[in-house]
């Protein structure tokens, strides 16, 4: 751990235009700066940072941040390797905090680990160039599969020798622990003896983000029924399966730049492609998708196309990993390949050029892609086709992130028109797995009683597609306009008071705030200024907890002069928002309160329905005129304030 006094110092120093400025080229434009977005293509500008508020945004594709996170987005550090950087930049000395025994025990292993791997890895690729048995055996071998020389070396190819326990001595020679080489996989002790566990195989290594190498395939000669024809390395401190994507290494600028991700099977899937010009590529190594590695693409890109073997088991393999997928946010195209080729034997049977063509023209949607497939397997059997509908819903249901509601709508169209249903039979479904989910969800994060999603609350339910996305979107919306005024105003005068006083009070316990993280936001905040400590936007963009910073960023959509809605004239000079704080303050707070009255109306409406007595009854009544009153006055002092 660094400590947080190297920490403050590093951010005390951080100039925002100056780092981002060291990527993307700025020029200065009004209070910001301006430059091409370096994570989307676009020919005009429009990535925007701000030095006051020390963020970037950028308007064509909407990632933003601060200075840390640009380094973890741009460079993909990790938030250490970020801090590390800038204290280099400005010469802070990193101090870093003692870590216990175990952590440093692991660190060790993993530092060892990868010394030894890459010791191996110029041991083998010795082989593979300069012994004979490398040169007659498998160098021919990779250049009879068509493998060219540059390629090879490229992505460090070696060999391993037949012999028992040719590379053991040699590293034993070198110094090396045994035990350790053991853990890396490297050499295994069979019968008191120790041996190569790589014989006579072509040796791939595993190279990790920064090129380090974290383990190895290896991939017998011939292929023969006795011996598997890959061995891996085991699970160990740095090779850990779940999280590797064969080739992300050499792919990861490609994949940057294409805005596109291809996923292939195989270690030399992966290499030919290469070869043909073809860089964004990595392998899932042939078992299924991970969530890992899924958000290890998504590190890079939002489009991830699949390319697998056009048989039973390749198709099968894909679909595993579609729904996941789309939970990530990814939107996914399938391309298979035909003729019990595998995408290597493709491009080596019909070139580059064709192949890439091939690629172009044939991508299929993969939600479109497995109607088509299942309607053809379900044939006319009414009974399989109403599953088939439930599992589409239940898909289509997954793509549910704000952003992409009208990428839901699309597919909710084209699937029941794939499948001769009525669209609004479809809709009906998918918010019902919505429902299920976000029920589920809510139950599970404390937000409703258990019992308010039994049946009894079924009718609560909304059956409508526009009042549900209020329900899951807008609400949110108006929740991030209180705490963006918070931030934003909170330090101004109200009254006799701050702002923030007053909108804490307003706010009272968290009833008034569904979203998890924005409570989190107001707790911390509650808490620094508890502490007579003034906090600010800033105070919130660098702590290591990102996910909360990047909700922050998100909510200070910054360039407010832009926005039309605020500019009045007021005796010749332009009203900023700045200006109109106590109006923003007043109306956010109150369109929250009455999203609550009509929560608590519509509870007491149903209390109504199934009371019993007359005085029951009357008392429902007067609570329902009570609420009404208060909603009308709210509505008053809205007024006429706009907000978005
Ligand atoms: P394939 O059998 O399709 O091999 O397995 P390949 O990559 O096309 O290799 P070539 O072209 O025959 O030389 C696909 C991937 O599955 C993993 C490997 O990562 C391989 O690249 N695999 C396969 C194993 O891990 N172990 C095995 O025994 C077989
Ligand atoms: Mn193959």
């Amino acid at each position: 751990m660094i400590s947080q006094n190297t920490i403050q110092q590093i951010l005390s120093r951080i100039d925002i235009t100056e780092i981002i400025g060291g990527f993307v080229k700025l020029k200065k434009r009004g209070a910001n700066y301006l430059g091409l977005c370096p994570f989307h293509n676009e020919k005009t500008p429009s990535f925007t940072v701000s030095p006051s508020k020390e963020i970037y945004k950028c308007f064509g594709c909407g990632r933003s941040g601060n200075t840390i996170s640009f380094l973890m987005e741009h460079e993909k550090y990790s938030y250490v390797e970020a801090l590390k950087w800038l204290a280099q930049k400005y010469n802070v000395e990193v101090e870093e905090t003692e870590s216990s025994p175990e952590v440093k025990a692991m660190q060790q292993a993993a530092d060892s680990l990868y010394i030894i791997n890459g010791f191996a890895q110029k041991y083998f690729a010795e082989q593979l160039f300069s012994s004979d048995e490398g040169q007659n055996i498998a160098l021919s071998y990779l250049k009879e599969r068509g493998f060219r020389e540059e390629t090879i070396k490229k992505f460090q190819l070696g060999y391993g020798l037949e012999e028992r326990d040719a590379f053991a001595k040699v590293a034993l020679a070198a110094q090396y622990n045994q035990d350790l080489l053991q853990k890396s996989g490297l050499v295994v002790v069979r019968d008191g003896r120790i041996s190569d566990n790589y014989r006579g195989r072509i040796i791939f290594p595993v190279h990790n983000q920064t090129g380090k190498i974290q383990g190895f395939g290896a991939r017998l000669i011939r292929n023969n029924d006795r011996a598997p024809k890959y061995i891996n390395t085991p699970e160990n401190e740095i090779y850990v399966k779940s999280r590797i994507l064969y080739g992300m290494y050499f792919a990861r600028q490609a994949i940057d730049k294409m805005d596109e991700c291809l996923l292939v099977e195989g270690y030399t899937d992966v290499i030919s492609l290469h070869q043909a010009g073809i860089e964004n590529v990595v392998a899932s190594g042939g078992t299924s998708l991970t969530h890992d590695q899924l958000r290890l693409i998504r590190k890079y890109t939002k489009h991830l196309t699949i390319i697998y073997d056009g048989d039973q088991a390749g198709v099968k393999a894909a679909l595993r990993g579609l729904d996941m997928a789309l939970e990530e946010g990814l939107s996914v195209k399938l391309v298979l390949i035909p003729d019990n080729d595998d995408p290597d034997s493709y491009v080596n049977k019909i070139g580059a050029s064709a192949f890439r063509e091939f690629i172009a023209t044939s991508r299929k949607d993969f939600i479109l892609f497995q109607i088509e497939l299942a309607l053809r397997d379900a044939g006319a059997d009414s009974n399989k086709k109403a599953i088939l509908v439930n599992q589409i819903a239940e898909t289509i249901s997954k793509i549910n992130k704000a952003e992409d509601f009208t990428l839901q709508q699309d597919y909710i169209r084209k699937s029941a028109e794939l499948l001769k249903i009525d669209e609004a039979g479809l809709l009906g479904l998918v918010n019902k797995f919505i429902r299920d989910r976000v029920g589920k969800f809510e139950t599970k994060a404390g937000m409703v009683e258990p019992s308010a999603s039994g049946p009894d609350s079924e009718q609560a339910i909304p059956e409508n597609e526009d009042e549900l996305f209020n329900l899951l979107f807008r609400d949110e919306m108006q929740e991030r306009a209180i705490i963006r005024s918070l931030l934003e105003f909170g330090m101004k005068p109200w009254e006799e008071r701050k702002v923030a006083d007053y909108m804490l009070e307003e706010l009272g316990d968290h009833e008034m705030i569904d979203n998890t993280d924005l409570n989190k936001i107001l707790d911390i905040y509650k808490n620094w200024y508890g502490q007579g400590f003034e906090p600010t936007a800033k105070n919130f963009l660098y702590q290591e907890d990102q996910h909360l910073s990047t909700m922050v960023v998100s909510i200070m959509d910054f360039p407010y002069e832009l926005s039309p809605n605020w500019k009045e004239h007021y005796e010749g000079k332009i009203l900023t928002r700045e200006d109109l704080y106590k109006e923003e303050v007043i109306s956010t707070i109150s369109y929250l309160k009455l999203r609550k009255i009509k929560r608590l109306m519509e509870m007491n409406q149903k209390d109504l329905e199934k009371s019993h007595t007359p005085e029951e009854q009357v008392m429902y009544i007067e609570t329902h005129k009570h609420l009404k009153n208060m909603e009308k006055e709210l509505l008053a002092q809205v007024g006429t304030v706009i907000v978005k």
